[in-house]
């Protein structure tokens, strides 16, 4: 896909991945739709790119809330007259450890990380196989393999994400829409920020967020990054459970 003229959606784009997504792809003279909670945040960014050439639009939307979602995706196919590319980055995480454990914390980020995702594929589905062209990239991450230690709550999330877009994909195929599982390892973003733990591999967000760029130029079906973290992952997916538990509870 070339970027150019395209009208794009960026969810999650007030902060980390999203927010450099959005100036990368500004740079490549599209329409652009922001949409996150934090509308100040979105305010800003749009005006520091008004010179870019790209048009800019930023939509207060709180993915959780289905109705919420519908309009916004409604009042952007109403202003550019379709979409062409959804990048359905919206996300939160939470540690859960078992001196911790709260379904309140676990609510929290399946309304986010599942739920608001299926909203966004809600309101987008009709309109994609209507046009019978485009691309839905979502989001999910490396984590989705494994139930990593203290991290059950967004391990089970991503794991729902990447299993619900793989999916759509193939559904989506036969309509002539592709669909992108983008599976960023560790990057360094506000949500990296609070965690109190070594993160191998911690990439750079320009760096993640021009991966993700190029890999939905190439239209790649995953998008995953970066590679020492990639072939870790699926060892560890490989591993029988007794030496997933030893290395697991040794890091
Ligand atoms: N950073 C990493 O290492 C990493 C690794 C793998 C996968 N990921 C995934 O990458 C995505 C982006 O993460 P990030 O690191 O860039 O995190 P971030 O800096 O915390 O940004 C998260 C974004 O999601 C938005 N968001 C959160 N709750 C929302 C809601 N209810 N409705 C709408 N938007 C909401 C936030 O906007 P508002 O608060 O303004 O609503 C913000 O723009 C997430 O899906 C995350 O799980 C990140």
């Amino acid at each position: 896909m070339n970027f150019s003229n395209k009208n794009i959606l960026v969810t999650g784009a007030s902060s980390g991945i999203g927010y450099s997504l959005v100036k990368k792809l500004a740079a490549e003279k599209c329409n652009l739709a922001l949409a996150a909670r934090r509308e100040e945040i979105l305010d800003e960014l749009a005006g520091q790119l008004k010179n870019t050439g790209s048009k800019i639009i930023a939509f207060p939307c709180d993915v959780t809330i289905k109705e919420e979602v519908k309009r916004t995706i409604d009042e952007i196919v109403n202003q550019f007259g379709s979409i062409d590319l959804a990048i359905l980055n919206s996300g939160v995480s939470t540690r859960s450890p078992i001196n911790f454990y709260n379904s309140d914390d676990a609510k929290k980020i399946f309304d986010v990380n599942v739920i608001g995702l299926v909203n966004c594929l809600e309101a987008l589905l009709p309109y994609y196989i209507k046009n019978r062209k485009g691309i839905i990239a979502g989001v999910s991450s490396l984590a989705d393999g494994r139930g990593f230690p203290k991290s059950g709550f967004y391990c089970a999330s991503k794991a729902a994400a990447s299993l619900i877009l793989e999916s759509v994909r193939i559904e989506l195929a036969e309509h002539n829409v592709k669909v992108i599982t983008v599976k960023p390892g560790f990057v360094k973003t506000p949500m990296t920020g609070k965690n109190d733990f070594k993160m191998p591999f911690l990439m750079d967000v320009e760096k993640a967020a021009q991966i993700i760029m190029d890999g939905i130029k190439k239209e790649k079906r995953i998008i995953q990054f970066p590679l020492p973290t990639v072939l870790g992952a699926k060892i560890l997916k490989m591993l029988p459970d007794s030496i997933f538990d030893l290395i697991a509870k040794r890091t």
